[in-house]
């Protein structure tokens, strides 16, 4: 078992009978998905999810774990996802899958968001990772441009086999090279009160949990 598999397996120990479970993105938070559908199979456990992209819901289609939509979920106990980066605040990037707008949406509905992530997401300061930005598709080259000239930082619009990358949403996705985020909250504001930007990938204080696996197959986790 791998560090990605130990994080995702361990998380799902918090799932409880009766529980709205959010179902996050990315080859970490698939380890959860997949133990949800064993305990699914196996223990008839009783859940109610909803999924953070179109790929996480066809798996979790595939393996029988119920779904249901936005509308018929008032409230949810707990969202398993991944991560690009954490930091000791427990501050995250996301949105290297692309997922970050609906992961974002469900983790703040979430009573409790778990991240689940190898130990090589595990940074001392965000920012390595290159920063996902979702921005609506009009206009979408002033965004670009009116970032690149506050940021002064490398930054371009994502690709997928050639052509532009586009979300579950219909958006675009800027990735912007930061390199180091001193003030994650600030960024995060300045980024969110943007006209052209629907989000980006800055989760500041939302996760309290993290479950980090390593390649020995342990885990260690941290809670605030
Ligand atoms: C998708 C995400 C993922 O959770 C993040 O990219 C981590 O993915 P992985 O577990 O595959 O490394 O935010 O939008």
């Amino acid at each position: 078992m791998n560090g990605k598999q130990a994080a995702g397996y361990r998380a799902v120990e918090w799932v409880e009978p009766g529980m709205t479970v959010g179902l996050g993105t990315g080859s970490t938070a698939y380890w959860a998905i997949q133990r949800i559908g064993e305990r699914v199979k196996q223990e008839g456990l009783e859940i109610r999810a909803i999924a953070t992209s179109k790929a996480s819901e066809k798996l979790a289609k595939e393996l029988n774990i119920p779904l249901y939509e936005a509308a018929d979920i008032p409230h949810i106990d707990l969202t398993i996802d991944g991560a690009d980066e954490v930091n000791p605040q427990m501050d995250l990037i996301k949105g290297g899958g692309g997922a970050l707008l609906r992961e974002k949406m469900v983790a703040l509905k979430s009573d409790k968001l778990i991240v689940v992530a190898d130990s090589s997401k595990d940074v001392n300061v965000l920012g390595t990772f290159k920063l996902p930005i979702e921005v609506v598709p009009f206009a979408s080259e002033w965004t670009l441009d009116l970032l690149r000239r506050r940021y002064e930082v490398p930054m371009d619009f994502r690709q997928n086999e050639g052509s532009i990358y586009i979300t579950d949403n219909g958006n675009y996705i800027i990735d912007a090279a930061f390199g180091r985020i001193e003030e994650t909250g600030k960024l995060a504001d300045e980024l969110k009160a943007t006209t052209g930007v629907v989000d980006h990938g800055l989760f500041v204080g939302i996760a309290k949990t993290v479950v980090l696996g390593n390649e020995d197959g342990t885990v260690s986790v941290r809670t605030k």
